[in-house]
């Protein structure tokens, strides 16, 4: 029975990897939550950029002031940027009904998207735009295609083109070099993705800081107690064990003389 339970629950896990979704390979994210100074960036950047269409409006600035150990003056003059009180909602101004009708859909709520996409999903969509003429606003994205909104962060990342170009052999996850040059061996592939070179104001790391950053910052959104709770854990699992012990000896002492 035992076997036969083990069998199936094997028999099972594939479909449960089918059930995620078409695959599109994901990059890790490697987020850290505990890295104040990232969330931080990551609240400037969503503020600055996402903020003109997103809302977050389940989250309010005073929380994400005090959780990100952000003084209430400078959050409010730098990441504050409607009218906007320190206790408020972090709403828009933004109708849905009108951006409906500008972007064809309406940008959702951005409070808990790191929990429905995930954030490897979020880390690697935010990496994802290039350069599609066909669409309304010139951007396409290989991870959520025909996706209605444009690349926002192309200023930063700079104008990220799909087409054919010389990539690194792998083997393994490893990048193989050619034995004489030690230079990395490559090969040509088609629909991959490349940034024009000098065309955006952060270079591919940086850029991807940023977006780790961001995506810090909206998994923290989703879940601002994750850390606080994993960090009580800890605590509840060693008094059970410590609590364990003497239950455990009182149990004896109970049943001794009972055989
Ligand atoms: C110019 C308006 C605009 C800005 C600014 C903007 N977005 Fe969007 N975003 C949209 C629209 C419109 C959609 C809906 C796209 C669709 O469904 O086709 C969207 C969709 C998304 C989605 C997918 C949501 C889902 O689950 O379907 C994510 C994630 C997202 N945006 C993140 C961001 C982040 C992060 C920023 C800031 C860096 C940002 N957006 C800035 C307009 C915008």
């Amino acid at each position: 029975m035992k076997k036969q339970l083990i069998a199936l629950m094997f028999a099972l896990l594939p479909g449960f990897a089918l059930a995620a979704g078409p695959s599109v390979h994901l990059d890790k994210a490697n987020i850290d939550l505990s890295d104040k100074a990232a969330l931080q960036d990551g609240a400037r950047t969503f503020v600055n950029y996402c903020m003109g269409c997103h809302s977050a409006q389940y989250q309010r600035y005073e929380r994400v002031a005090t959780d990100l150990g952000i003084p209430e003056e400078l959050m409010m003059e730098n990441l504050v940027f409607t009218d906007a009180l320190y206790g408020d909602h972090m709403k828009i101004g933004m109708r849905p009904e009108d951006s409906k009708v500008w972007f064809g859909a309406a940008p959702p709520d951005l409070t808990m998207v790191a929990r429905v996409r995930g954030e490897d999903w979020l880390y690697t969509y935010l990496r994802s735009f290039y350069e599609d003429r066909s669409r309304p606003f010139g951007w396409n994205n290989t991870v959520f295609e025909n996706v209605g909104m444009p690349h926002v962060l192309a200023e930063l990342q700079g104008k990220q083109i799909k087409g054919c170009a010389p990539v690194p052999v792998k083997e393994n996850g490893k990048v193989v070099r050619d034995s004489l040059t030690g230079e990395p061996m490559l090969a040509e592939q088609c629909d991959v993705l490349t940034v024009v070179e000098g065309t955006g104001t952060q270079t591919a790391d940086e850029y991807d800081t940023t977006v780790r950053n961001l995506v810090a910052f909206l998994s923290y959104s989703a879940d601002p107690i994750k850390e606080t709770r994993h960090r009580i854990g800890v605590y509840v699992l060693l008094y059970l064990a410590f609590f364990f012990v003497f239950a455990y000896l009182l149990k004896r002492e109970y049943w001794k003389d009972i055989k």
